[in-house]
C-alpha cells in the first residue's frame, strides 16, 4: 500500500505524485490519498484559516486518477485537545525554511509519523518541490526505524517554469506574471556553475540579483543535498534552494547544481 500525503488543494503536481505511487503499487496494488490541513505546522501569523479546501475537486480528481481510499480526518480526529507529544528533527529542519518557520517542520514531522502509524504505508511519495521536507522526512524515518520506504518525485511546472504549488492561487496578476523568476534566477545560477563558477557567494549573488527586483527574498542558499549544510565551493549535487515574498505569499523552489 502506498500513501500520497496532502493538504489538498490538488493540482497537476499531487497528480505526478498519485501516478508515481501507482506505478510503485503496482497491478492490484492501494495507492491512499490523506487529505489534511494540519494546523500543527502554520505559525500563528500563517495562512491556516485562508488555506484553500476545496475537498469536493479533491474527490473528484482522486476518482479520475483511480485513487482507492482517501483518509480526510478531522483537526479533532487528528490531535486530541491534551496532545502533548511531538516530533522534533533538529538538524536538518534548523536552515532555510526552519528560519523562518520555527516549528514547522515539527508539525510536519508529526503529522506525517502519524500518517504513517494510522496508514501504515509500506511507500510513500513526497514531491521534491518540498526538497528540505523530503529531507526532514527522510532523517526522522531513519533515526527512528520507521518501516516505510520514501519516493521523492519531481517538480511539475507550468510552462513558464513557475512550480505548481496551492499558495500560486493567492498571486495577483502581477505577482502571477514576475513569480517564474525564481526558476530563471535558479537556472542562472545553475549555468553559471555549470560554466566553471565555485563560489557558492558568486551564485546566491547571481540568483538574488534577478529576484530582487521584483520580490523579497527570504533566503537563498546553496547546501549538501542530504544534511542541508551550507557549502562555499560548490559541487554539482548540491542544490540551491530558494525562498521568496510576492506580496504576502511566499514561494519556494530549489534547483540541483
Ligand atoms: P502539500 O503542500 O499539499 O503537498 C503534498 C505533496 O505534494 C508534498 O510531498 C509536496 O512536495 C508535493 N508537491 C507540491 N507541489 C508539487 C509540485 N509542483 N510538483 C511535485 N510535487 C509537489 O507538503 C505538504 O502538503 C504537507 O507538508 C504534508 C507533507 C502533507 C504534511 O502535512
Amino acid at each position: 500500500m502506498v500513501l500520497v500525503p496532502t493538504m489538498g488543494a490538488l493540482h497537476q503536481g499531487h497528480a505526478a505524485l498519485v501516478r508515481r505511487a501507482q506505478t510503485l503499487a503496482g497491478k492490484g496494488g492501494t495507492v491512499i490519498v490523506s487529505i489534511f490541513v494540519n494546523p500543527a505546522q502554520f505559525g500563528p501569523k500563517e495562512d491556516l484559516s485562508r488555506y484553500p479546501r476545496p475537498f469536493a475537486n479533491d474527490k473528484r480528481l482522486c476518482a479520475t486518477l483511480g485513487v482507492n481510499a482517501i483518509f480526510h480526518p478531522s483537526s479533532g480526529e487528528m490531535y486530541r485537545a491534551d496532545s502533548s507529544t511531538w516530533v522534533e528533527e533538529s538538524a536538518v529542519s534548523s536552515g532555510l525554511c526552519g528560519v523562518s518557520r520555527p516549528g514547522h517542520f515539527r508539525g510536519v514531522c508529526t503529522v506525517v509519523l502519524k500518517l504513517f502509524a494510522i496508514v501504515q504505508p509500506d511507500a510513500a511519495v513526497f514531491g521534491l518541490k518540498d526538497f528540505q521536507q523530503c529531507r526532514v522526512i527522510a532523517r526522522m524515518v531513519r533515526d527512528l526505524d520507521l518501516p516505510v520506504r520514501l519516493v521523492f518525485a519531481p517538480t511539475v511546472r507550468e510552462r513558464d517554469g513557475l512550480a505548481l504549488s496551492s499558495r500560486n492561487a493567492y498571486l495577483s496578476p502581477e505577482e502571477r506574471a514576475g513569480a517564474p523568476t525564481l526558476r530563471r534566477a535558479l537556472l542562472a545560477a545553475r549555468a553559471a556553475f555549470l560554466k566553471g563558477e565555485r563560489s557558492a557567494t558568486k551564485l546566491r549573488q547571481i540568483a538574488t540579483r534577478q529576484i530582487s527586483k521584483i520580490a523579497r527574498v527570504d533566503y537563498i542558499e546553496v547546501v549538501d543535498a542530504s544534511t542541508l549544510a551550507p557549502t562555499r565551493t560548490p559541487c554539482a549535487s548540491d542544490t540551491m534552494a530558494v525562498a521568496a515574498f510576492f506580496g504576502r505569499t511566499r514561494l519556494i523552489d530549489n534547483i540541483q547544481l
